[in-house]
C-alpha cells in the first residue's frame, strides 16, 4: 500500500520534532525498550487514528519497535503536521494523511489505513470505528482488539455496545486513571492556553473566560485560566458539577448571562451547539470563541455564519466574524480542537502517559487474542500502576510502601 501524504521531503524537520518529544517521553522510551527486546506485537499489523504530530509519531515508532506493521491516518485534518508524517514514512510507517484534508480526502486517508489489514488499532474519536462497523463489518469480525484515546470516542464506542453491535473488544484507554487525570486535566489545562496564546498574542490575566463544561478538560482549562489571572465562569448543565465548580472558586450560571459577560470562551462539553444563535445576539464584542472538545460541533458555526455580515480570516487560525451592529467575534482554529489545531497538542510528558497506557493496551489486547469477547473493557490496574511507577522511577521520586501490618489492618473487617 502507498503511502498518500504532502511531501516527503519535509522528513528532517518532523524527526527533529519527533526526536525532542522522545527526549521527554521516559515512560514510552522504557517501553520502547522492552518491547525491542520482547517483541510483543511481531508479526501484527496495528491502524493508528490519531492526531498526527509528534508524540503519536513516537508512539508508531514504539509499536513499529515492538514488531508491529504500522499505519497511521489522521484522527482530524487541522491536527495533522506534515513534516511529522513524512518522518514517518522515513522510518517505514505508512502513513495516510495531509493537513487541511477535505472531509472526502479524510474518509479516503481512513479507507486506505484499514485496507493495510490491520489485527489492531488506536482510535481517537471513534471514526475509525465507526468506518468499520459502517461500511467493512467483515473486516471488523476479524480485528483482535482496539484501543480508545478519548472521551467522545468511548461515549459513541459505549452507544454501539449497548445495542449490541461492537464487533470487537476495545480498551478505555481514556478512562485509565494515569490517563486522565493528567491528559484531560493537565494536558488540556496547558495546551489550550498555549493554542489560544500563541495564535492571538493576547493577555488572560485580568479577561473573563468562559469555560462551558467542568468534565476533567473544563477543570483543567478554568483552573489554568485562574492562574494565568483571568476571573472564570463556569456553565454547566449537572448540577453535581456545578457545585464542584463553585467550590472550587468558579462563578457558575447559564450561557445566555456567560456570554454577555466573556472575553474568552473555552467549550469543553463533548455536546453541540453550546454557543449558537440566542448567544450571538447578546454576546460581548471582540469575543474569543475557542473549541477543546473533540468535534467541531460546539460552537455552532452555522449559526456564526448566518448572523455574521463579513467572515475574514485576519491572522493563521483567527476568524472574524462582523455582526449587522458591528459587533465582531473571533473564532479560533475553524472551531476545531485549539490546542491541536493551532497548536502542537498535549505537552510531551502528559502525553507520555496516555501513550504508555496506549502502548501497554495493545500488547495486552494481542496477549488476550480470542479470550476477549467484543464490549468496552477497563484497562488493568496493573498498567496503570506501571505507567505510574515507570514516570516516579524516570523523576527518581521514591514513595513509601504499606508494612505488613499496614496490610493486615486493611484486609481485617475489625
Ligand atoms: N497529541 C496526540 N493526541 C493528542 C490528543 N488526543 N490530545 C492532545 N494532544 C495530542
Amino acid at each position: 500500500m502507498v503511502s498518500m501524504i504532502r511531501d516527503l521531503g519535509l522528513a528532517g524537520p518532523g524527526q527533529r520534532k519527533i526526536d525532542w518529544v522522545a527526549l521527554h517521553m521516559p515512560v514510552l522510551n522504557r517501553i520502547k525498550m522492552d518491547f525491542t527486546r520482547h517483541k510483543p506485537l511481531a508479526g501484527k499489523k496495528v491502524a493508528i487514528c490519531l492526531h498526527l504530530e509528534a508524540k503519536t509519531a513516537y508512539l508508531a515508532l514504539t509499536l513499529q519497535a515492538a514488531g508491529a506493521d504500522v499505519a497511521v491516518c489522521a484522527s482530524n485534518p487541522l491536527s495533522t503536521q506534515d513534516d511529522v508524517v513524512a518522518a514517518l514514512v522515513a522510518n517505514g510507517v505508512k502513513a495516510f494523511a495531509w493537513h487541511g484534508a477535505t472531509d472526502d480526502e479524510y474518509n479516503i486517508h481512513l479507507t486506505r489505513a484499514l485496507d493495510c489489514q490491520p489485527d489492531l488499532l488506536i482510535d481517537d474519536g471513534g471514526d475509525l470505528v465507526t468506518l468499520l462497523h459502517t461500511e467493512r463489518p467483515e473486516q471488523a469480525r476479524h480485528i483482535i482488539g482496539g484501543a480508545e484515546e478519548t472521551t467522545t470516542g468511548l461515549h459513541r464506542l459505549r452507544l454501539l455496545a449497548a445495542a449490541d453491535r461492537l464487533l470487537f473488544p476495545m480498551m478505555a484507554v481514556n478512562d485509565a486513571r494515569m490517563k486522565y487525570l493528567f491528559d484531560n486535566r493537565y494536558g488540556t489545562g496547558q495546551s489550550v492556553w498555549d493554542g489560544i496564546m500563541r495564535t492571538t498574542n493576547l493577555v488572560v490575566a485580568g479577561k473573563v473566560v468562559v469555560v462551558a463544561g467542568y468534565g476533567w478538560c473544563g477543570k483543567g482549562v478554568a483552573s489554568r485560566a485562574k492562574g494565568l489571572g483571568a476571573r472564570v465562569i463556569v456553565t454547566e448543565i449537572d448540577p453535581v458539577k456545578a457545585n464542584e465548580a463553585l467550590m472550587d472558586g468558579f462563578s457558575v450560571m447559564p450561557m445566555q448571562r456567560a456570554a454577555q459577560l466573556g472575553d474568552v470562551f473555552v467549550t469543553t462539553t463533548g455536546n453541540r451547539d453550546i454557543i449558537k444563535a440566542e448567544h450571538f445576539t447578546v454576546i460581548k464584542d471582540k469575543a474569543i470563541l475557542a473549541n477543546a472538545g473533540h468535534f467541531d460541533v460546539e460552537i455552532n458555526k452555522q449559526d456564526l455564519a448566518a448572523v455574521a455580515v463579513e467572515v475574514a480570516t485576519i491572522r493563521q487560525n483567527v476568524e472574524e466574524y462582523t455582526f449587522r451592529d458591528g459587533r465582531k467575534v473571533f473564532l479560533l482554529g475553524e472551531g476545531r480542537l485549539v490546542n491541536l489545531a493551532a497548536g502542537d497538542g498535549h505537552p510531551a510528558e502528559v502525553m507520555d502517559l496516555s501513550f504508555g497506557i496506549q502502548a501497554l493496551a495493545l500488547a495486552y489486547l494481542n496477549e488476550n487474542q480470542g479470550v476477549l469477547k467484543p464490549g468496552v473493557y477497563p484497562v488493568s490496574a496493573e498498567i496503570d500502576r506501571k505507567v505510574a511507577e515507570l514516570r516516579l522511577a524516570a523523576l527518581g521520586i521514591m514513595i513509601d510502601h504499606l508494612t505488613p501490618i499496614q496490610q493486615k489492618y486493611l484486609s481485617s473487617t475489625w
